[in-house]
């Protein structure tokens, strides 16, 4: 039995391929670990405040009032995260990048002292021991050819997780679902691509 964490970031609700193709893994990892328990996480819907100067200072600060309700927000992703045995999540790829609002929700959670610490070694990553499922929907294609070096999404979310620690990721792309020849089978390749 499994602790899954899935999180959504697309805004797109029943049309999402990434939300889609992230069901798709957790159902695998449900029929493999049958009796886990999956917790939703939807960062669109719900989204985290940006690093404005409150949230920096109480997630930064050993003073701060444990009332704060930044620190209790950014407290909760980061005990999700910590209690998690497998995180999947929904990554939409917007202009070459990943959605503000996964963005805002990973700098709730990759925070000094709590995700990864500085020690003489250099920097140590403190979420460990978790395996990361990253369902990957772009329009074009980038694991090959021509646009490979414009993902800035899969490949930015593997190097922060690798930065706090966690180094098993799996990537699962639903790519090229806006290319004629490409976009009806798209999601469904990805789908035959899962390997838990
Ligand atoms: C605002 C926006 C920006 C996008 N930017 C890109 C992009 O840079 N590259 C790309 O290949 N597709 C891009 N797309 C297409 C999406 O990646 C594609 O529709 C994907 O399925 C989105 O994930 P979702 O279906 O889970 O929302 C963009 C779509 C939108 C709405």
């Amino acid at each position: 039995m499994k602790n899954i964490l899935h999180v959504i970031s697309s805004p797109s609700g029943e049309n999402s391929i990434s939300i889609k193709l992230g069901n798709a893994i957790v159902e695998k990892l449900l029929s493999q670990y049958p009796g886990s328990t999956v917790k939703e996480v939807n960062v669109a819907k719900n989204p985290f405040p940006h690093l404005e100067e409150n949230l920096i200072k109480v997630t930064r600060s050993a003073a701060a009032p444990s009332d704060d309700n930044d620190l209790k927000r950014s407290d909760e992703a980061v005990r999700q995260v910590k209690e998690a045995d497998i995180i999947v999540i929904g990554v939409p790829l917007f202009n070459f990048g990943i959605p503000s609002t996964l963005k805002s929700w990973l700098d709730n959670v990759v925070r000094p002292g709590v995700a990864f610490t500085y020690s003489e070694k250099g920097v140590q990553g403190l979420i460990t021991g978790k395996q990361v499922y990253l369902a990957a929907a772009s329009g074009a294609i980038y694991s090959e050819g021509p646009m490979k070096d414009y993902d800035f999404g899969a490949p930015y979310l593997e190097k922060v997780f690798n930065f706090i620690g966690v180094t098993d990721i799996t990537v699962i792309r639903a790519e090229g679902v806006n290319m004629p020849n490409m976009k009806d089978i798209a999601l469904q390749k990805a789908i035959n691509s899962i390997a838990v």
